[in-house]
């Protein structure tokens, strides 16, 4: 019996479940595989006792349509950064990746596949290098991996932030209010660029175009007649930055976890609009995790299905060292520095964005 083993790694999105179902079902078609599955990300593998999952069937039907992962995942540590706490209560971190990949020997793992984003993408290429057998699936609501038109989970946030817009639609009618939405999607304005147009937003503010203050103002005024009636819905992503300004970030005190945490770029919008005398009334509204959880829509479950039945193949195909991708409209595999190397951006010249501008979305530049 041969043996694939499964882990999904970096903040969990919708979708992940799917992938791992197609995974198994494309595998029981052959009859020397069995696959198993990592418990959060690497982790499983490191811990002692090990913790993995049998991945058969049973296990997975009905697995699709539920958000989160069944295998856990975790955005910390990892085998290159395993933290260790001395005993003065510091940490330090230690590279466990050889032992890891002994274990798996030991384990009688013939190949692993690593459904992630940039970050465990990384991470696969550096195990790959060491000699692991190790093939990626790109995941991340962010849709920031280049060299995939889409990454699964996507869709479905931005399905989710358009749904806040309409929300906020009516209670910013009902109020005379600007509501501010921010959603996630760190160095890239992707989900709050399709949820802006998606929405009808009248703003829409992204990292790639750095934005003006008095132009969004401005823009907001054009919202409002001579008695103060009016309502403007602006989509702020949560790595948006004025001209001249900088990311609002700050370093989590979690340990292992070494991603800067995003976040207040709504608050900050507001506080900076009303300080240039801007007087409508405002509120914000951080969508955050919602963003992440619940039930793939049908677009994810598709795209997450063909990842895991092109992952099993490729393992098949002995395609070490790559990540699936979609290049519309198919499904293809390319090496993982391809999907590393740079992040994908929004172009501030593309199609989506002069769509947005055509139906009167401001940018603030
Ligand atoms: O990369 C996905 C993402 O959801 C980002 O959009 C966001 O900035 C980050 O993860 C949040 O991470 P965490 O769940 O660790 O707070």
């Amino acid at each position: 019996m041969k043996r694939v083993l499964v882990a999904t790694g970096g903040g969990d999105c919708p979708g992940l479940n799917a992938v791992i179902r197609a995974i198994v079902k494309r595998a029981a078609q052959e009859k020397d595989w069995e696959v198993i599955g990592s418990v959060q990300s690497f982790d499983g593998i490191l811990r002692e006792p090990t913790e993995i999952m049998i991945l058969d069937d049973k296990a997975v039907a009905g697995i699709h349509v539920d958000g989160g992962t069944i295998i856990g995942t975790t955005n910390k540590g990892g085998p290159f950064a395993w933290p260790i706490k001395n005993n003065d209560g510091s940490w330090d971190y230690v590279d466990r990746s050889d032992e890891m990949i002994r274990k798996l020997q030991y384990m009688g793992v013939d190949a692993v596949i690593s459904i992630g984003g940039d970050g465990s993408q990384r991470i696969s290429q550096a195990l790959f290098e060491k000699g692991l057998n190790i093939i990626g699936v790109p995941k991340t609501i962010d849709n920031d991996l280049s060299a995939t038109d889409f990454t699964f989970g996507f869709q479905t946030a931005v399905h989710t932030a358009t749904e806040a817009v309409d929300k906020l639609v009516t209670t910013a009618a009902s109020h005379n209010r600007v509501l501010v939405l921010e959603v996630m999607g760190r160095n890239a304005g992707w989900i709050a660029l399709n949820a802006a147009i998606a929405g009808g937003a009248e703003v829409c503010l992204i990292p790639e175009i750095p934005y003006d203050l008095e132009a969004v103002a401005k823009k907001l005024q054009s919202r409002y007649n001579s008695k103060g009636k009016g309502n403007a819905i602006v989509v702020i992503a949560e790595g948006a930055m004025p001209k001249g300004g900088t990311l609002l970030s700050e370093k989590s005190d979690e340990i292992g976890y070494e991603n800067l945490r995003l976040g207040g770029v709504a608050r900050k919008l507001v506080n900076d609009l009303k300080a240039i005398g801007f007087e409508a009334d405002m509120r914000e509204t951080v969508l955050g995790h919602l963003q992440r959880g619940g039930s793939p829509i049908a677009y994810d479950r598709i795209l997450a299905t063909q990842f895991g039945v092109k992952a099993f193949e490729m393992v098949l195909e002995g395609k070490f060292g790559e990540m699936a991708a979609y290049r519309h409209p198919d499904i293809i595999s390319v090496p993982f520095k391809d999907a590393i190397d740079n992040p994908k951006l929004v172009d501030p010249t593309c199609d989506l964005v002069k769509t947005a501008k055509g139906v009167g979305i401001g940018f603030g530049d």
